[in-house]
């Protein structure tokens, strides 16, 4: 179980490609009592329902909540989604945290019940304990030996290095090949560094810098923890890792398995989907470890955005998710009312069948006082660096009150450029109104849309 890793790194990567918007938020902004603070972490207002969201964050801390689903109801812009991902950024790197929006599952070529299956599987962690065999200690010295690019002849990239590892009672000095080499590279390496590099697999990790190693370069803030003293014991030795990987990893490592056997013996497999004999298999495999003790399950957080796209088939998929086994928790977001479920004609609060809304904690988001948006406003200025004259803000919070907040948030960068072209780092009301005429919302759109109708392609 110890060949495949960091599937789950993926998932986080595109998260974050995708809550740019949210980037301000960096967590749920509770004391230690868990009583939210009026603002902090990024999150301004929403009192009672970041109290619940800290509820809920506990409760999946102490495993208190797989098999259930929360759903965060709400008008538009008033902060589900930011309120999912302070969520995520409170529970830690090792819990999963899968986010999809409801409209992703329409693809034309895998179903839509795979797509949610790979979620779910991908938001449940298998954690274990693995003996690996490692070089680990201080980078006393570093030498990379380069050579050209193999399309570039101008970059140079290295072909192997040698390094100087060090502890308080020994010192090795290591050969590498080049693929260790461009890891050391691309992980920026230097002296004072502290790494561990698996003896095995040749996978790198850089741990830390160490304080006080001859000639090494330091910064009065470094990115990554600092340890005041050097290591103590043997470079090359077995060390105890703490593994989470998660059930789709699992599958994927299966696939990949069986893959490169039918390979072997001449069969094509083109596979867009996972054969759910792997699935069962790796299900075996992990309830047997699980008895036996050697793994724990960490049921991570599947958040599906805008569920109400979900359609009747996608629901009693999830239902029965929500009952199986190896269960995620599911947080959902809608900002609809009453309103049809998908692929019926029955009417249901927040397009969502009854039997599964039955089991569902709800949290209710209600929308910002102007005060709240214009702190709102004020906080993504900041994080998007542009300049707001007390006039601009005022028109901000104003479209933010009659429009929505999320438009005004995005009108902010628009009318940066308006100013910056006409010679001012400040925005001022002006630009705003200017940018706000360039570039409309929804429900003008639509106004628009409908102006013009007989003039559209049909
Ligand atoms: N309480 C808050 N504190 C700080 N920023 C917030 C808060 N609520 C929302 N925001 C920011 O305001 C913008 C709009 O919020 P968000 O996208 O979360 O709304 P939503 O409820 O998910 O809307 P929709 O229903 O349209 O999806 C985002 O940039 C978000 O990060
Ligand atoms: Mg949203």
């Amino acid at each position: 179980m110890s060949i495949i890793r960091e599937v789950k790194e993926e998932s986080r990567r595109e998260m974050l490609k995708r809550i740019s918007a949210h980037s301000h938020i960096r967590g749920l902004g509770l004391d230690e009592k868990g009583e939210p603070l009026p603002v902090a972490d990024g999150l301004v207002g929403q009192i009672e329902a970041r109290r619940a969201a800290g509820i809920v964050v506990r409760m999946i801390k102490e495993g208190r909540l797989a098999g259930r689903g929360i759903l965060f109801v709400g008008p538009p812009g008033s902060g589900k989604t930011a309120l999912a991902i302070a969520i995520a950024r409170e529970l830690g790197e090792d819990t999963p945290f899968v986010m999809i929006n409801g409209a992703e599952l329409y693809s034309a070529e895998v179903k839509k019940t795979e797509i949610l299956m790979r979620a779910v599987r991908r938001a449940i962690g298998v954690r274990f304990k693995e003996i690996r065999r490692v070089y680990e200690g201080v980078v006393k010295d570093i030498k990379f030996a380069l050579t050209s690019h193999p399309f570039n002849p101008y970059v140079k990239v290295p072909r192997a290095a040698r390094i100087t590892l060090a502890t308080k009672d020994e010192e090795k000095t290591l050969e590498v090949d080049e693929s260790i080499a461009m890891q050391l590279a691309q992980h920026g390496i230097r002296r004072g560094d502290m790494i561990s590099i698996d003896a095995d697999t040749g996978e790198v990790f850089k741990l830390g810098r160490v304080k006080g190693i001859e000639k090494a370069k330091y910064f009065d803030v470094e990115s990554t923890r600092v340890f005041e003293e050097m290591p103590k014991g043997k470079i090359f030795k077995e060390k105890e890792i703490i593994r989470t990987v998660t059930l789709h990893d699992l599958d994927e490592a299966y696939a990949a398995q069986r893959r490169a056997v039918f390979s072997i013996i001449g069969g094509l497999l083109e596979e867009r989907e996972i054969d759910p004999e792997i699935r069962k298999n790796v299900d075996e495999l992990v309830r047997k470890h699980l008895s036996e003790g050697k793994v724990t399950l960490v049921p991570g957080v599947l958040f599906i955005d805008d569920v109400h796209m979900l359609d009747i088939e996608s629901f009693s998929f999830l239902s029965r998710v929500l009952e199986s086994e190896f269960s995620p928790i599911v947080i959902m977001a809608t900002n609809r009312g009453m309103t049809k479920i998908r692929g019926t004609d029955i009417e249901s609060p927040h397009g969502i069948p009854l039997d599964l809304l039955d089991r569902l904690l709800i949290i209710p988001v209600r929308p910002y006082t102007p005060d709240e948006m214009r702190e709102i406003i004020m906080i993504r200025s900041d994080e998007e660096d542009v300049k707001l004259s007390k006039d601009a803000i005022e028109a901000l919070v104003k479209i933010a009150s009659e429009r929505s907040l999320r438009y005004a948030v995005q009108l902010m960068h628009p009318a940066k450029i308006i100013a910056d072209r006409k010679g001012r780092d400040e925005v001022r009301a002006e630009d705003v109104e200017e940018a706000a005429k360039l570039f409309m919302d929804v429900s003008l759109s639509i106004e628009f849309a409908k102006k013009w109708e007989s003039k559209f392609l049909k």
